[in-house]
């Protein structure tokens, strides 16, 4: 039963909506004061009078019946308190019902949302830097996908530009064919970084590598054939990190994809009347909005990355005629973002309003930040098999007896990667910090799955139970329970705040309840059959709820630890 809809139903507030009310109603900071609190303060310039009166009148306005217990009127908050004993039975028999679909709904039916996220730089490092955009945009893939949404995941590769020309001259003058297949990523970057270090005393060299990229434009075999190698090497290589991560793409068109596609964007914007030249480019004057100029074309004729974003969003509405089309891409990025969806909009397109920057912080390592330039970065697959073996140290060294302990490792050194970079706000800037991903008491992900080792025990021990009769409650079930409760909420606001963090939060609370309710109550040891009873099914719909919350954060959770 959603109590928060029960509420809604039974308040009348002239001039809101049941809607406006129901996303108002949440639960009070003090359990004391009820289960569920409206703050009045949004309604008092609306009914012209002091939200403790709006909040006494409302009050008197709402009669009790066997959902609602009590109606209290404090400080401005109207509080409810909800019949427990209805309220725990309807959360964990919702639970049961649904399962591993507890918290999915089908609200996004027949919805397409495009999601444009990790989108690597072909031959570049997979560094720390691109974690955050691979694991929140992996994740919004998820959560759309659980309520109902088709979620087309994009990884717009950064396989276009000159980059590619210095590769190939690199790769003849001093590359071999059996370092670099063996190399990849690694063996190709280095390639690049002794590059750019000879071309200070070559000029030449930067010469040769734009011929080169030009000969890749013109379709030169050789030079197309080079380039095609660079990219597969590239995919296989961060594949596994993807794999590791439960990464998914539907899509890998890249910004090369867009090479035949560009031209009629420029078209329309003469057409439209919106080029102008500035020192030889082209480029709409974005001034009356007070941004600098988009630049859709360079002197010499060659587009710009945001001429290859235009295209690539115009694409994405025809192929797939998004209702949401979102760039999981880094806040420094915002000035481009903003720019181009400007830029489509002066073009009249009326989707343009469903394109959406998701920008999140920087990552960067506790132990110093890395410089790209010089070649010294961090590798984001070095970042997770540094957690794994520290995870594996520490599993060893608290259970030497534990089976797979490989496994585990895995899962809880790949988990800490992720949860690391999910559990706080996304736009934050995040220092990582081995020590603290991997605190077993802390906010972590260790910490919930040991909670769920934990109540796996107890189910394997008593038993998987999901009939049972609500006994006397204590306050420490009943806190659990309002926390599980929240679930389908918090998959809602996550998808539409686009907060990951709200789902990793919830399991950390959830968790922390669990270990109180398991500390305080007995289960195994309970006094009679009944509470024995009641309160293994409440550890398995524990389990449950933290099982598909970590699902769609994409990490595993271990039987045993
Ligand atoms: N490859 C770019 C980078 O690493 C990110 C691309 C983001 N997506 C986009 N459509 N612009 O900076």
């Amino acid at each position: 039963m959603d109590y928060k809809k029960y509420i809604a139903e039974k308040l009348k507030v002239d001039g809101v909506t049941q809607d406006e009310l129901y996303d108002l109603i949440a639960l009070p900071p003090n359990s004391e004061m009820g289960d569920y609190a409206i703050p009045c303060f949004k309604f008092a310039k609306l009914m012209r009078k002091s939200p403790v009166m709006i909040a006494q009148e409302l009050k008197e306005s709402v009669a009790t019946d066997d959902v609602i217990s009590e109606v209290s009127a404090v400080n401005g908050y109207l509080n409810f308190k909800i019949n427990k004993d209805g309220f725990v039975r309807s959360t964990l028999e919702k639970i049961f019902a649904e399962g591993e679909r507890y918290g999915a709904s089908n609200e996004g039916a027949g919805k397409t949302v495009c999601i444009d996220y990790s989108s690597i730089n072909i031959a570049k490092p997979f560094h720390i830097g691109h974690l955050s955009t691979t694991v929140l945009g992996g994740a919004l893939y998820r959560i759309f996908n659980f309520l109902g949404y088709k979620a087309v995941g994009i990884n717009h590769l950064g396989d276009y530009g000159t980059q590619f020309g210095k590769l190939i001259s690199a790769y003849k003058r001093w590359g071999d064919k059996e370092t670099v297949e063996k190399g990849g990523i690694r063996a190709l970057n280095e390639l690049y970084v002794r590059f750019h270090k000879e071309a200070e005393d070559h000029p030449e060299y930067d010469d040769e590598a734009r011929a080169y990229f030009k000969k890749i434009e013109q379709g030169d075999s050789e030079c197309q054939a080079l380039f095609k190698w660079f990219k597969e090497l590239t995919l296989k290589d961060v594949q596994k990190i993807y794999d590791m991560l439960d990464i998914h793409f539907d899509s890998y068109a890249g910004e090369s994809f867009y090479s035949d596609k560009m031209q009629p964007v420029v078209d329309e914007l003469i057409q439209k009347g919106l080029l102008t030249e500035s020192r030889g480019a082209q480029v709409v004057d974005l001034e009356e909005y007070g941004m600098p100029p988009c630049i859709i074309l360079k002197s010499d004729g060659s587009s710009l990355y945001a001429t290859r974003d235009m295209a690539a969003a115009m694409y994405r509405k025809k192929e797939y005629d998004f209702d949401k089309c979102l760039y999981v891409v880094a806040y420094q990025q915002n000035l481009h973002f903003k720019q181009f969806f400007k830029v489509l909009e002066l073009m009249g397109k009326e989707w343009a309003k469903d394109l959406v920057h998701v920008a999140y912080g920087m990552v960067s390592l506790e132990e110093g930040t890395m410089s790209t330039r010089k070649g010294n970065v961090v590798f984001l697959e070095d970042v997770i098999q540094k957690c794994i073996e520290k995870a594996y140290t520490i599993i060893d060294e608290k259970n030497p007896d534990l089976k797979n302990k490989q496994d585990v490792a895995d899962k809880v050194g790949v988990g800490a990667v992720i949860f690391g970079a999910l559990y706080n706000s996304k736009i934050k800037d995040i220092v990582f910090s081995y020590d603290k991903v991997l605190t077993f008491d802390g906010e972590t992900s260790v910490y919930v799955q040991y909670t769920c080792a934990r109540a796996n025990s107890v189910l394997q021990k008593g038993g998987k139970v999901e009939t049972f009769e609500v006994p006397e409650l204590t306050a420490e079930e009943i806190e659990l329970v309002k926390a599980l409760s929240t679930f389908p909420q918090t998959v809602r606001a996550a998808a539409e705040k686009y907060e990951p963090s709200f789902i990793a939060r919830f399991a950390v609370d959830v968790a922390q309840k669990f270990n109180k309710f398991y500390f305080d109550c007995k289960i195994l040891s309970a006094e009679d059959e009944k509470t024995r009873n009641f309160r293994l099914a409440l550890t398995n719909a524990t389990w449950q709820a933290l099982k598909n919350a970590f699902t769609l954060l994409g990490i595993g959770i271990p039987d045993k630890m």
